[in-house]
């Protein structure tokens, strides 16, 4: 994630300094853009990609635990997937979901094992949108896949794009804090999302479904499987985007606030996936601030659920060290 945010670093300064005119030909463009929806032809490509595009953005209207066709209530909540993949994925560090398509099948740590495009779509199902997986052959799931296809248009195998993930801002030295954090959401979130943390749902009669402004915890929030309950990925998201509007050119919280802040939020009640003691199989591989054990070092589930994560992570690297390089 590291070298994914320096390479964006280095992107927007070229596009700052301005790049010589010969360089922008439409044989090699030096900076990938984003591929327009709108300009696909209405055949059966477009409109399956139309259709993903729509899934992602309105979740809840499709596959949401509300709608009428009881067949299709594959998602748990209302949020949409585009509520944490902003601008329908094509945000920079707002995790976006371009130029991926790739990557799969790509090795999980969390799984264990290497995983499909479809697995990585039903891993966000069954915990950010706290649901059940989706079948590979569901229209919906073609459907997403195919949106996820068409934004890595131009993008070759093994290219990575920058902007990926949710950026790396430094770390604290000590624990985030969640009652600082609770005094930075009172100031700075609470207006959209609430004091109750359950943000504000549409009202329209016709559509009355999905959010506004999404909650943040509460029964219909992400559960505690989702990375977005872990604190550096939390924390990182929140300091590239939120406020809603800031983003990683202009980011509105200090890098302390973000911290403090993602503690508080993670601390609040949601619902809990089962058996997440199965998720990291090898131990040695589960990220550091992973908020749940068992563990393969001795700090207690407590630090690596607020941090400071440097002294985990020494640990780690000497238990990995420690470890026959067989498996
Ligand atoms: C509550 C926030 C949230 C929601 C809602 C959500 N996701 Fe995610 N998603 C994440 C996080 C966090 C990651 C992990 C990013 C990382 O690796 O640091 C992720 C990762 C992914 C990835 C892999 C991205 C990468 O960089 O490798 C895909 C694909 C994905 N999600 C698809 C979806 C789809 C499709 C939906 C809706 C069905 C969805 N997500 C809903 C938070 C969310
Ligand atoms: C101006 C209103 C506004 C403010 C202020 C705001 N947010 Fe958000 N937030 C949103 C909206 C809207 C979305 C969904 C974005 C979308 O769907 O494009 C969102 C999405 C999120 C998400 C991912 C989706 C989810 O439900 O988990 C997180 C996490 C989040 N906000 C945290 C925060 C935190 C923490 C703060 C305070 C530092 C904050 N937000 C301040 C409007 C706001």
């Amino acid at each position: 994630m590291g070298r994914r945010f320096q390479n964006c670093l280095a992107i927007a300064m070229l596009a700052c300094l301005g790049l010589p005119a010969h360089a922008q030909t439409r044989t090699a463009p030096p900076v990938w853009t984003v591929p327009e929806v709108g300009a696909l032809p209405n055949d059966a490509h477009g409109q399956l990609v139309r259709r993903g595009r729509d899934l992602i953005t309105a979740t809840y209207a499709h596959i949401g635990p509300q709608v009428t066709d009881i067949s299709k209530r594959y998602a748990g909540n209302n949020l949409a997937c585009s509520n944490c993949h902003l601008s329908a994925g094509t945000k920079k560090f707002a995790i976006p979901l371009f130029g991926l398509y790739w990557d799969f099948p790509q090795y999980s740590a969390r799984q264990g094992k290497d995983i499909s495009i479809e697995d990585r779509i039903n891993s966000c199902m069954a915990r950010s949108m706290n649901g059940k997986p989706m079948p590979v052959d569901l229209p919906e799931m073609q459907a997403m896949v195919a949106y996820l296809r068409f934004l890595t248009t131009g993008v070759p195998p093994g290219r990575e794009l920058p902007g990926l993930g949710a950026g790396k801002m430094p770390e604290l030295k000590r624990a985030a804090d969640p009652a600082r954090g609770k005094a930075v959401y009172a100031r700075a979130c609470s207006a959209c999302h609430g004091p109750d943390g359950r943000g504000i749902p549409r009202t329209h009669p016709i559509t009355d479904l999905g959010y506004m402004i999404p909650p943040l915890w509460g029964p219909d929030s992400f559960n505690n499987g989702a990375g977005m309950a872990r604190l550096i990925t939390a924390a990182n998201f929140i300091h590239f985007n939120m406020p809603h509007g800031a983003d990683y050119l202009n980011p509105q919280l200090s890098v302390m606030q973000a911290w403090d802040v993602a503690a508080y939020m993670i601390s609040q009640p949601r619902p809990a996936k089962p058996n997440l003691d199965r998720d990291f199989p090898a131990l040695l591989e589960k990220p550091v601030d992973t908020p749940y054990g068992p563990y393969a070092d001795k700090f207690s589930e407590r630090q690596h659920k607020y941090g400071p994560f440097a002294p985990i992570r020494n640990a780690i690297k000497k238990l990995k060290a420690q470890k026959p390089q067989s498996q």
